[in-house]
């Protein structure tokens, strides 16, 4: 049976344009909704024949009321997986607990180093060698679910953030395709002690995507 897949973005959608060209059967994305209307992802879908809507975060009073209909909209999809694909909203616990074990996200630096925003400036700053991307599973600490893989890149001197974001982007369009590829194929899952592939306990630091292809 077919993985049904929901992705939600708030902007660009490159992560979400890679996932349209590499994920493998038996997956099939079956709505994209973004909280901008501007959010240039929604034609991309609409590109790709999938699908897609708007639900505007500014039309609410609350983060609850939000989430309340962006849950809604989601289970309109009967997902069977949702990922977070650059969707710039903190999400409300109930939102998060509703979707426990079957909700990805992909976060622009090294988790558990630089949660938050201005991720490659910060690495920047604090003159890192390494920075890079990671996937996990959401959970209800804002960018501290269990961490599935991680892809790096080497700080070059002279890169500025804008440098870093691009080189880290070129990284991320691999990553997220390998690690829903995976939970797709069955071969990744969130366990009672954390995230699993094939089984196996994925160590607190994440996988490396070199290591896997
Ligand atoms: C990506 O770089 C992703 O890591 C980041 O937003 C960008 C979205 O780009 N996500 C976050 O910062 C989440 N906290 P895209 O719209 O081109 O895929």
């Amino acid at each position: 049976m077919s993985c049904r897949i929901v992705v939600l973005i708030s902007g660009s959608g490159s992560n979400l344009q890679a996932l349209i060209e590499q994920l493998d059967a038996p997956a099939e994305i079956v709505g994209v909704i973004a909280n901008r209307p501007q959010a240039y992802g929604l034609q991309r879908a609409a590109a790709a024949g999938i699908a897609n809507e708007c639900l505007d975060h500014q039309g609410f009073s609350s983060r609850e009321t939000f989430d309340q209909a962006l849950m809604a909209r989601i289970d309109s999809y009967r997902p069977d997986l949702v990922v977070l694909a650059g969707f710039m909203r903190i999400l409300t616990p109930q939102l998060v607990r509703h979707y426990h074990g079957r909700m990805l996200n992909i976060h622009p630096s090294l988790l558990p180093k630089y949660k938050g925003l201005h991720t490659h400036q910060r690495a920047l700053e604090a003159g890192d060698s390494e920075h890079g991307a990671t996937i996990h599973f959401v959970t209800e600490e804002l960018d501290g679910g269990p961490l599935v893989v991680q892809g790096r890149v080497t700080v070059q001197p002279g890169d500025t953030a804008e440098t870093l974001a691009a080189r880290v982007q070129g990284v991320e369009h691999r990553l997220y395709p390998l690690a829903v590829n995976w939970f797709v194929q069955g071969r990744l899952r969130l366990s009672a002690t954390g995230a699993t592939l094939d089984g196996e306990l994925i160590a607190a630091s994440g996988l490396r995507m070199e290591d896997h292809s």
